[in-house]
């Protein structure tokens, strides 16, 4: 336990089983079903721009706004205007304590934005405002005990499957810690992340603190994490960004600047024949296909034990039959969209190379329209056979007998990865046995493994999966501050 943990309270967020308040977010998200979003380079200088793009809807493919991309120049600019938030630190906590207000004020659009720029499902989204809230007043609390002076200019870059959350996430920390902040938001969701930074300028975020750069990876991306003026990075993506940004650094900025990166993850679950069935079901089906399974901490490779294999996997196929898979607008929704054609192509194809081998257990039906994968279960030998993170509602299932855990343990920590693990069982020695044998950020022991909790359930990987410290956790700040000089630690 983190004894030390600053006075404040996580956000309440929205009880969706309450009818009056099912209604007052209903009410709010439609005044925006229908707007047209836009989003530009957010810069403290003159803006250039690219010509401006259209971001549709995953769902429908219906239009949700414009984004003007930022141009070389605008970060060439943005980078020169970029000014340390000089404000003492309880001024910078209170700032960023009215963000968090104003994000919750602001539920309306930015539950609109979620379901239609990111295909986030109402549960989904209401999960997400509240990360972003805490991370505001998490961060923010604790910037007001660093002893350190900042960086300089950080570079945040974002994925888009956690779009508000990890994106307010990384900058919030980088500026509790009194940095200034260039945000690159993924492609795909420039429209929320500029909803955002206007919230926090209207906060009193100064514009030379925060500025925003909508653009690609390989283009604003490459430009901002291999200008020698960058400070350091905060990266949130796949594994193999993550290695590009690094060869990029190592190259041109200082040898001291820090990555911290949190990155993809092979995630894999045991449920041995002690499990409580129903309970490890629904943690199975909430892990692997809510947020249509695009969330780095998914379910991926589900060990059952051969003794209970045949009677699981059929009351495994019937919860899913409860699924109903759509539009995220709609309220009875489970799961949504993937992202993009791209990311919906991909996973095609490695069902349709499952069905050819004949090891294509079964797939819900597909809505027609939009970019919609069905919560699909895949046969596997064991994790050895996947090679790379499916970033979608597909769990592959193996069996196991009890004398072969310890290969297990062995294949899932060759994988490289060690982001999250779950485990259904009522076997405390094995709590612990597979506590110390694996090597994984996040660990969950009967119940599901997706949704970490700012505060009191810190969140990142080892190896493969991210650099660490964890995010919303005690150490996390410190990565973003000049290191103690040698010699006057404690
Ligand atoms: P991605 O790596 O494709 O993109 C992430 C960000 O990096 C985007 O903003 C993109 O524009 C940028 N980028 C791409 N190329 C770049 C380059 N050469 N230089 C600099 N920036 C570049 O990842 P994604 O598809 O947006 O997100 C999904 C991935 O993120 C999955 O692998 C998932 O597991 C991972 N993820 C990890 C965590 C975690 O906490 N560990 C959380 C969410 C997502
Ligand atoms: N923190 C997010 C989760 O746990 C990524 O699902």
């Amino acid at each position: 336990p983190d004894l030390f943990a600053p006075e404040r309270r996580n956000s309440e967020g929205f009880d969706l089983t309450d009818a009056p308040t099912l209604a007052r977010i209903d009410a709010a998200r439609d005044e925006y079903a229908k707007t047209e979003f836009a989003a530009q380079p957010m810069l403290a200088c003159k803006v250039e721009g690219l010509k401006p793009r259209r971001v549709l809807n995953p769902a429908t493919g219906q239009l949700v706004g414009r984004v003007t991309d930022a141009s070389a120049a605008d970060v060439d600019h943005a980078l020169a205007a970029a000014k340390p938030w000089k404000a003492t630190p309880a001024e910078r906590a209170a700032v960023l304590n009215r963000a968090a207000d104003l994000y919750e004020e602001n539920f309306g659009p930015i539950f609109a934005l979620l379901a239609r720029e990111a295909g986030k499902s109402l549960m989904d989204a209401v999960a997400e405002l509240r990360e972003a809230v805490d991370f505001l007043r998490y961060y923010a609390a604790r910037g007001l005990e660093l002893k350190q002076p900042p960086l300089g200019i950080f570079t945040c870059i974002s994925p888009w499957n956690f779009p508000l959350a990890i994106f307010t996430g990384q900058l919030s920390a980088a500026l509790a810690a009194g940095n200034a902040v260039l945000a690159k938001p993924a492609e795909q969701t420039p429209l929320i992340a500029a909803h955002a930074v206007a919230l926090l300028h209207k906060a009193g975020v100064p514009a030379s603190a925060l500025q925003l750069l909508p653009g690609d990876g390989a283009t604003v991306g490459a430009k901002l994490t291999s200008d020698p003026r960058v400070n350091g990075v905060c990266f949130t993506g796949s594994t193999d960004t993550a290695m590009l940004i690094r060869k990029a650094m190592a190259k041109h900025l200082a040898p001291g600047a820090p990555l911290i990166a949190e990155t993809g993850g092979l995630n894999a679950m045991i449920v041995d024949s002690t499990a409580l069935p129903e309970q490890a079901v629904r943690d199975i089906v909430a892990s692997s296909f809510q947020s249509a399974g695009q969330r780095c901490s998914a379910l991926r490779c589900l060990y059952v034990q051969e003794d209970i294999a045949a009677h699981f996997t059929d009351m495994l196929f019937g919860a899913m039959e409860e699924l109903t898979v759509g539009d995220p607008w709609h309220l009875a929704t489970d799961v949504g969209p993937v992202i993009d054609e791209e990311a919906e192509q991909g996973i095609r194809e490695h069902i349709e190379k499952a069905r050819k081998e004949g090891r294509l257990l079964r797939q819900l039906s597909t809505p027609k329209g939009g970019h919609f994968i069905a919560p699909t279960v895949i046969r596997v030998k064991g994790i050895a056979d996947m090679k790379r993170e499916i970033f979608g509602p597909v769990l592959h299932v193996a069996t196991f007998d009890a004398d072969k855990l310890p290969k297990i343990i062995d294949d899932i920590n060759a994988t490289g990865y060690g982001l999250t693990f779950g485990l259904h069982t009522r076997i405390d020695n094995r709590v612990q046995e597979l506590t110390e044998a694996l090597h994984v950020g996040n660990m969950y022991v009967n119940r599901n493994q997706i949704g970490a909790v700012v505060g009191s359930q810190p969140f990142g990987g080892e190896g493969l999966s991210g650099t660490g410290p964890k995010a919303g956790g005690p150490e996390y700040l410190h990565r973003f501050t000049q290191p103690v000089a040698a010699g006057k630690a404690g």
